[in-house]
Order: C-alpha cells, then sequence, then structure tokens
C-alpha cells in the first residue's frame, strides 16, 4: 500500500454549482455530445486541486484528509472528478509513489508486473473502499461523478511494449475514444510550474479564456484547468528534479489562495457566459457558429480588476530584532576502524540513494578511508592530486578528514549526471573522505523515471599528476559506510520539543559558513493575508516552522538573466516559455507558512543551510493587493477590491471616457468626464471594496464619437 504521504490525489471541483444536501444518488452517464447527469446534458467545467499543497489542516492527521477534502466539496455543493494515480506525475517527488516502493524485489512500476499490480490494487481499493464507506459516488449521491486511475500513460506506453498493453489492459477496460464519446481535455494549463534556476512562467487571461472558449464552442463536453490552485510543494514533495517548493502554476487562484486577478475574474465572466449557453452549447451542433463569437462577447463582458500583489512587513515586527541562535552540522566520517555508530548499511559498492535513504531524507552521507604513503614512489611524488566523483546528483559536499573540500550541483537541465573534481592534500596514514549526497526532488515523469539513479553512481577516484602523466586510484568499491540524514535531523533540532535544545549559540555566529543549523522566533503578523518568509541571503536548504517542514530553499538559485524580453503576446499557440518574468532574480525567494501553522506568538523557525549565507535579511512578511487596476466598458458594474482587511487609500488614476494606457501608466484621451476621479475617490476611499456602474449617469454624460465609453481606474489599497 502506498503511504499516504507518499502518494498524491488529484481532484478537480467543478465551477458549476450542484447542490446535493438531499444526496439522492444520481445517474451519470454520456453521449457523444456531453456528460449526462440523470439524463440531463450538462457542460463540465473543472479545476485541479491538489488538496496536500494547500494548506496543511488537510495534512496528516489532518494533511492527507481525503474524506474531509471531498466531503468540503460536497458542502460547497461541487462535482468532483477523482484522479486515483497511485501514478499522478502532477511534478511530485518520484511521480506519486513513495520511494520505498523502489526497494521492493522484482518491482516493475507501471507495467504487467505482479509485485506493482498487488500493491496498486491494495492501494486503489482502498482509496474506493473509502469513497464508499462514505457515500461518496454519484450512484451514492455523493460528488464523485468521474475517477481516473493511472495518469499519462500513452506518452510512455510504447516503451514498455507488449507488458504496456497488457497493463492498460488490466487498470481498466480502456475503449479508445470514438464518436459515441464526448470531448474530455482534462489537462489545460493555466500556466507552468517552476524549477530552481528558471524564470516565473505566465500564460495570459485571454490566451486561457480564449482556448476555453473555442474547445466548447467545437462542441468540447469538459474540460479541466490544470491548476486552479496549485499550492505549496511541502515538505520532500517537489518532484523534478528541482522542482521549486512554489507550485503556483500561476493559476487563477496563486500559491497562497489569493485571487490572481485578472485571471480569476476573465475566467468567472467566460464561466458564466458559457453557462448561459449551457443548453445550446450541448444540445446545438458542434462546429456550427450560432451563438456569434463568444470571444468578443466574452471581451465587452470582462470587468476583472487587475491585482498588482505586494509583500508587507510584518508590523509589530521589526526584521533587524530576528534573534537567531545557530549550530554547526559536523561532518561525519568513519572511526578508526572504519565504521560508524548508528549507519545503516555497509557495502563495498555505490548505491543508488533511493536504495539506502529509503526516501526518508534528502541527505545520505557515504563515508570512507584508505590509506596514503608519503614515502610512496608515485603517490608520496605525485605534483596533485585530484579526487574525482561522478554523481547522479543533484547536490554534493565532499570532506576529506572533517574538513570541507568542495561543494557542487547538477547544471545539466537532462539530470544525467555531473564530476564534482577537486584537488586534494592528503596525509600521511589513513585519510577519511565523506561525501554528503543530496536530492533535490525525485524525477517524476517518463518511461521507466523511477528506474532513473540518483546518487553517487562512480566512479570515485583519486587522480595523481606525476612526470610520467596521470596515474588513477579508483576507491568505488572501497568499504562505504551509508548513513542516512543529517545529524540535526536525528537530534531532533527542526522539532520545537527537543531535547538537545541546549546546546544552540547565541555568540559568534559564523558568516557564509556551509552546514549551519539556524533558530529564530517570531510573531504571527495581525490579519488574515498568507503569510511568508522571505529567505534572501540564504543559500540552500530546508526550513521549517513549529517543526512542519515547509520546504527546501534555495534563493541563490537565479533565473537566467535573458528571456523576459519577449512580450507577453497571447495570439499565438500557447508554449511555457513563451511569457516569462523573474529575470535575474531568485528563481524562489519568498516561502509560504500557512497561518494554520502558526500561533500568536514565539513561532518557532528552524533552517538547515548548505551552502552558507546569512540569515540577518531574512523577515516574515505577508502578501496582499498592493495595487488595482480595472478597465471595463460602459454597461458593466466595476467591483473592485483590496484583500486582508486593506482599504484603499489612493485613487491614482480614474477616467470614464476613451482612456488609453494600461496599468500603471494610464492616462486621459481625447474623451473624459471630468468628474471621474471625485465619484470613485467617494466610492472607493477608505472601503475594502466598491462597486461602480460604468454609464455616464455615473461619471456625466460625454459627447465624443464612440461605440461605448470605458472606465480606466489605478487605486492604492
Ligand atoms: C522502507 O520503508 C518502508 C515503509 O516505511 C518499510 O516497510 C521498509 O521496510 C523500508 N525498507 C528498508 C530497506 O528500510
Ligand atoms: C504479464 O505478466 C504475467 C505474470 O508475470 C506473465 O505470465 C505474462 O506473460 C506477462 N505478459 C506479457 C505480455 O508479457
Ligand atoms: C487548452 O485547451 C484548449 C481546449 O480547451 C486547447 O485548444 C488548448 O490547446 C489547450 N491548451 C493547453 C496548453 O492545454
Ligand atoms: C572503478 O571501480 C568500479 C567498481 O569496482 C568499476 O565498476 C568501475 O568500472 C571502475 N572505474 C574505472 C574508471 O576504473
Amino acid at each position: 500500500m502506498m503511504s499516504a504521504s507518499g502518494s498524491m490525489f488529484s481532484f478537480t471541483a467543478f465551477a458549476i454549482l450542484f447542490l446535493c444536501s438531499s444526496c439522492v444518488a444520481y445517474e451519470v452517464t454520456f453521449d457523444n455530445r456531453a456528460i449526462k447527469i440523470n439524463g440531463e446534458r450538462k457542460l463540465i467545467i473543472s479545476g485541479s486541486i491538489h488538496y496536500p499543497r494547500s494548506t496543511p489542516e488537510y495534512d496528516f492527521s489532518g494533511h492527507l484528509d481525503l474524506v474531509r477534502f471531498i466531503e468540503t466539496i460536497q458542502r460547497e455543493g461541487l462535482y468532483a472528478i477523482l484522479r486515483i494515480g497511485p501514478y499522478v506525475c502532477a511534478e511530485w517527488n518520484y511521480g506519486g509513489f513513495p520511494v520505498w516502493l523502489h526497494n521492493l524485489p522484482n518491482i516493475e512500476m507501471r507495467t504487467n508486473n505482479t509485485v506493482y499490480q498487488n500493491e496498486m490494487r491494495i492501494f486503489t481499493q482502498k482509496i474506493v473502499g473509502m469513497m464508499k464507506h462514505e457515500n461518496f459516488f454519484a450512484s451514492q449521491g455523493g460528488p464523485i461523478i468521474l475517477a481516473q486511475i493511472e495518469n499519462e500513460y500513452g506518452d510512455v506506453e510504447n516503451a514498455y511494449g507488449e507488458n504496456g498493453w497488457k497493463y492498460v489492459e488490466w487498470c481498466s477496460d480502456l475503449s479508445p475514444k470514438s464518436d459515441s464519446t464526448p470531448k474530455i481535455w482534462t489537462e489545460n494549463w493555466s500556466g507552468w510550474f517552476k524549477t530552481w534556476g528558471s524564470r516565473d512562467p505566465h500564460r495570459t487571461a485571454e490566451d486561457l479564456a480564449f482556448a476555453v472558449a473555442r474547445f466548447y464552442q467545437l462542441g468540447g463536453a469538459a474540460q479541466n484547468y490544470y491548476m486552479y490552485h496549485g499550492g505549496t510543494n511541502f515538505g520532500k514533495t517537489a518532484g523534478g528534479p528541482y522542482i521549486t517548493t512554489s507550485y503556483d502554476y500561476d493559476a487563477p487562484l496563486d500559491e497562497y489562495g489569493n485571487l490572481n486577478q485578472p485571471k480569476w475574474g476573465h475566467l468567472k465572466a467566460l464561466h458564466e457566459i458559457l453557462m448561459s449557453l449551457e443548453k445550446t452549447l450541448t444540445y446545438g451542433s458542434a462546429g456550427i457558429d450560432p451563438f456569434g463569437n463568444i470571444k468578443e462577447v466574452e471581451e465587452r463582458l470582462v470587468n476583472a480588476q487587475t491585482s498588482i500583489m505586494v509583500k508587507k512587513p510584518n508590523v509589530g515586527e521589526d526584521p533587524d530584532r530576528l534573534e537567531w541562535v545557530w549550530r554547526p552540522e559536523h561532518a561525519l566520517h568513519v572511526d578508526r576502524k572504519g565504521s560508524l555508530k548508528g549507519s545503516t548499511l555497509v557495502a563495498n559498492e555505490l548505491l543508488d540513494q533511493k536504495r539506502v535513504t529509503n526516501g526518508s531524507s534528502d541527505y545520505l552521507w557515504l563515508l570512507t578511508s584508505f590509506e596514503h604513503d608519503e614515502r610512496d614512489a608515485v603517490w608520496g611524488k605525485a605534483k596533485k592530486v585530484t579526487l574525482h566523483v561522478n554523481t547522479d546528483g543533484h547536490v554534493m559536499h565532499a570532506f576529506l578528514n572533517g574538513k570541507h573540500i568542495g561543494s557542487q550541483w547538477n547544471t545539466d537541465g537532462d539530470f544525467n549526471y555531473f564530476i564534482l573534481e577537486k584537488s586534494i592534500k592528503l596525509k600521511h596514514g589513513t585519510n577519511r573522505l565523506s561525501l554528503l549526497s543530496v536530492t533535490v526532488g525525485l524525477p517524476n515523469y517518463g518511461a521507466f523515471y523511477d528506474k532513473k539513479r540518483v546518487g553517487v553512481h562512480g566512479p570515485v577516484k583519486l587522480i595523481a599528476k606525476t612526470n610520467n602523466g596521470d596515474v588513477e586510484r579508483n576507491i568505488s568499491s572501497n568499504q562505504w559506510v551509508y548513513k542516512t540524514g543529517l545529524h540535526g535531523e536525528e537530534l531532533g533540532l527542526h522539532l520545537v520539543e527537543s531535547h538537545h535544545n541546549h546546546n544552540w549559540k547565541t555568540e559568534n555566529r559564523p558568516e557564509n559558513r556551509k552546514m549551519i543549523w539556524y533558530k529564530t522566533t517570531f510573531t504571527a503578523p495581525l490579519g488574515t493575508d498568507p503569510v511568508v518568509v522571505d529567505l534572501l541571503g540564504l543559500g540552500k536548504g530546508v526550513a521549517w516552522v513549529n517543526g512542519f517542514d515547509i520546504g527546501r530553499y534555495w534563493p541563490k538559485q537565479l533565473a537566467p538573466e535573458e528571456g523576459c524580453e519577449v512580450e507577453c503576446d497571447y495570439r499565438r499557440t500557447y508554449s511555457p516559455s513563451s511569457c516569462q518574468s523573474n529575470c535575474g532574480k531568485p528563481s524562489q525567494r519568498w516561502y509560504h507558512i500557512p497561518r494554520s501553522l502558526l500561533k500568536a506568538d514565539d513561532n518557532v523557525l528552524v533552517l538547515f543551510e548548505e551552502f552558507g549565507g546569512t540569515p540577518d535579511l531574512v523577515s516574515i512578511q505577508t502578501v496582499t493587493v498592493g495595487t488595482v487596476c480595472a478597465d471595463a466598458y460602459e454597461g458593466q458594474t466595476l467591483e473592485l477590491s483590496c484583500q486582508g482587511g486593506n482599504v484603499f487609500s489612493r485613487i491614482k488614476f480614474a477616467s470614464f471616457g476613451l482612456p488609453e494606457g494600461s496599468c500603471g501608466s494610464f492616462n486621459k484621451g481625447t474623451c473624459h468626464a471630468e468628474n471621474t476621479l471625485p465619484v470613485v475617490k467617494d466610492a472607493c476611499l477608505g472601503k475594502e471594496r466598491c462597486s461602480l456602474k460604468i454609464a455616464e449617469e455615473t461619471f456625466g454624460v460625454l459627447r465624443c464619437k464612440a461605440d461605448a465609453y470605458r472606465l480606466a481606474v489605478e487605486a492604492v489599497c
């Protein structure tokens, strides 16, 4: 069975309302045009949420509480599509499989293999059983109308040959798409995920809305946004390698749950139009266009504001006042007998990291020792000795005789391997080599992705430069002692209650040193705006708040300088690289601290820093709407809002008529109602939200030549 923490469920909650308070059984069928509920064709608009990526209220003993999540869907009057997996891809660590699955003898994943199929059966039956027990299926009056097992297998099926076919047959009696099935689009990308070292990808609201409108116009029956809310990859859940902790996805609801405007509002307007056409779209004849151009209709109707989000300091807490204590994480090494107390494994070979850690930590120590004789004719006389470590990644720190000799990480986009090569100074007698191998998210995609090695692959060798050329000593099959995890993890330094809390130091905090634990306490920001910690100044590591692992951080990893110049023109086929921002900046600087983790005071933040840096700049902040812009047509009612109890403090621009420019650079055009500013000020200043009917009766009569007037506003929260 998959452990709940290692597996992933993908859920889809519909935007259409269906009140199921009576909860009587209903029938879900389909024909070639649509999915039918009790015989009636329905237009299905759906959006993905991976609830473990949302607030950890859904986390363990809470967090992976699937039942509670489906209950919430039901209570909100939505339908659910249950995507069970167990393979989900989803940029989730190891594609959603728990890593220990790899270590079952004779297992072959996602193919005709009895060991794997047995695990998959146990898992699937467990999930289905749980759902049945709660009466969650449509036939029981529950919200689940569709379900899926496996995911994206078509992409890899051929690589598994005959066994792939056999597996698909076993999973479900799949029949290929035909004229009698409706058109369903399971993943329409609202944006894209981000990796350490990449820019922020965007998909414009116009592009997304247009693609969706056209799909239904051409007879589409159901489509699902991937993602509607992306959330956060807490703990070790990010896959990849190198998927960031943020899984914002430029989704309509941002990483923290804020409205991503104008995308959210734009799609809301589209959905309202689509639902008003539900009968026509599902009973009319596909391909013909009797409804006019939906895109044009929609543009006139869209009145979504653009929200420019800002980070605000934690009022009441001076960031300079965060007081830090620290402790070093000492490099481990073998003792004189070549062993280590508490080590998990000794082997005369280099093992795949998954095999050793079993998924329990990103960190694995590999320790060995070897002799060096200064009198040796070759090694004693060498001009230079180099350590050469070939590793499948993803990050490597090397120590010789307790001293740090080098750190390196994978910069090859394919994550095949990298080589750490460092000049070293050997001492006479026994030398002790310690390698700390670090994974940064296990692969989640591609045929046989599960078999891709991670960790030190070898060879590990010493190279002596002599007058007669290079001489090599291969130490790959030395005796290696393996130890999973950091010493600090073992001591529980990241936990609030630890028996070792007394050894933290307040004095002589080192600057920019590798392998340091830092700890501080902070007050929760007032209000309801989402909370983040700004980790600028730090290198790479892991952060915990009140003992909860909020994920890996790596602010030192910058996005490329180039590639953001491209104009975000939506009139072309979407690709994740077609519209990007954040060039030259940390690919992720802010890290989400769900409010559900916080108490009023004395919240504990612990960092384990691998690369060195300073916590001096770290601060707790909130994310809220900073500036609001809107530009909408006459006839609309414009709703403007700040969030989290913040109110409009200033109206920077307001013009009813024919305003020009865009958010941040609006100007009055040739036609402008003088009264606009005072009217907007009167309606909005000091309020969290305000509403303006865009009409001459609100702002004054205009006598210009125009099809329709517009209102443009820029306001500060
Ligand atoms: C790996 O973890 C699983 C699940 O916790 C456990 O059943 C298994 O015994 C572990 N295997 C090893 C080799 O430690
Ligand atoms: C599928 O696996 C079963 C059980 O191991 C085996 O008997 C059968 O030959 C396999 N099928 C194919 C197509 O290889
Ligand atoms: C989104 O879905 C539409 C159909 O709804 C399709 O035309 C478009 O290619 C999809 N785009 C992506 C990126 O999924
Ligand atoms: C080093 O030793 C390992 C293990 O014995 C072996 O597999 C590998 O081929 C050797 N590499 C080189 C470069 O000699």
